[in-house]
């Protein structure tokens, strides 16, 4: 399959070093050696976390880590509330059902973020409620939940909230424990630089604390078979499984890379980024689905033209410049199209390339309407 210009809302296309990592033959998962940089990898990893708390690495992807999350930390008395205005809000619900009957998912409609006076209201109404789980960027949309303000609701009454940053960590701000959050999910692909097959799971020393004494079902995605082992087999294999080694040192070398930018300065170039392709979009007649108050800078959804559909710029892009931007989900579907701006494709030379792409497509349009008129 010939190589695209990837510019999805992730697996996105990784750095020359990063690649190179995966080439590399393979070392034992386990041992002094390994074991010294995976636990530096744990402590990097950390850092983009923003939380003293434990980072787990889980050979899966971004769904196991939510899966773990949702699924090994709430006991016989908890009750989850699950926000959902799109489609990974409901992929949460799903797997919060599936572990536990008095799952409640409350649901916006996809246009809208979340408020925190909606959230405080629910959970002043059901004190049952035990946790909450929200995503930070609904990648289906683009649409930009207001985490620290739904966590701060959240901390006041002293219930956890399950985080799915999946396709904002490494591209958005999120300071975890500053911001309360207990548990943050992320995934190797996105915006944390790395090839797919890890899911990545933050828990602060506060959730530890609620969460230590449940007995939960389940082995590979508990976390708290994870913690134990990374006690009792702390030093040489501080897990349950055989690591994905390839996997994790390419993560490293994506991560260095988010921390030699530096995380600042990081954040403001998706943020910069993102400006610069809507304006260059709305340039061309394409409105951004969401104003950018309420909009994820590292995911951007797109309305189509009344003469140029979403389908049609999808299909130009790919065909004539095998440059791949993902379709709209749900009710955006055949009405939007999505680019993701995440860490090496948030480049100015991508968007110039894309909106040139756009352009030839708008221009062929405009010469075929006056050969029609002829
Ligand atoms: C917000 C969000 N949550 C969850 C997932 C699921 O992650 P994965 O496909 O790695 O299992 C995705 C994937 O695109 C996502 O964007």
């Amino acid at each position: 399959m010939d190589e695209y210009q990837l510019m999805i809302p992730g697996p996105i296309q990784l750095a020359p070093e990063v690649l190179c990592e995966m080439g590399r033959q393979i070392v034992p998962h386990y041992g002094r050696e390994w074991i010294s940089f995976y636990n530096e990898t744990l402590e990097l990893l950390k850092q983009i976390f923003q939380t003293t708390g434990d980072v787990y690495i889980i050979p899966g992807s971004g769904s196991a880590g939510l899966d773990a999350a949702i699924g090994s930390v709430l006991g016989e008395t908890d009750k989850l509330l699950v926000l959902s205005n799109g489609f990974f809000g409901e992929r949460m619900a799903s797997i919060g059902k599936s572990y536990k009957k008095n799952t409640t998912v409350l649901q916006t409609p996809v246009t809208q973020p979340f408020m925190p006076s909606q959230l405080a209201d629910t959970l002043d109404k059901d004190r049952e409620i035990t946790a909450v789980a929200a995503c930070h960027c609904e990648s289906s949309s683009g649409l930009l939940n207001p985490i620290q303000d739904l966590a701060a609701v959240c901390q006041e009454r002293e219930v956890l909230l399950i985080l799915d940053a999946v396709s904002s960590l490494g591209g958005i701000n999120l300071k975890m424990d500053e911001w309360g959050i207990g548990i943050c999910v992320s995934a190797s692909q996105k915006c944390l630089e790395g090839p797919p097959g890890l899911g990545l799971v933050a828990v602060s020393k506060h959730a530890w604390k609620t969460i230590e004494p449940k007995k939960t079902p389940g082995w590979y995605l508990n976390l708290h078979v994870w913690k134990q082992f990374s006690k009792d087999w702390a030093d040489w294999h501080p897990y349950p499984v055989t690591m994905a080694v390839p996997a994790v040192r390419a993560l490293r070398r994506g991560i260095g890379l988010i921390l030699n930018e530096g995380l600042t300065k990081r954040f403001n170039r998706h943020k910069e980024m993102s400006k610069l392709l809507r304006s260059k979009l709305s340039e061309l007649g394409f409105l951004p689905v969401f104003p950018s108050a309420i909009a994820s800078p590292t995911v951007i959804a797109f309305n189509g033209r009344p003469d140029l559909s979403a389908e049609e710029v999808v299909l130009h892009l790919e065909e004539e410049h095998r440059i791949k931007i993902a379709y709209g989900m749900g009710v955006f579907e055949g009405k939007a199209f999505r680019i993701g701006n995440m860490g090496p494709q948030a480049t100015q030379d991508h968007i110039i390339c894309l909106s040139h792409a756009i352009e030839e497509l708008i221009n062929k349009r405009v010469r075929t309407a006056k050969g029609d008129n002829l």
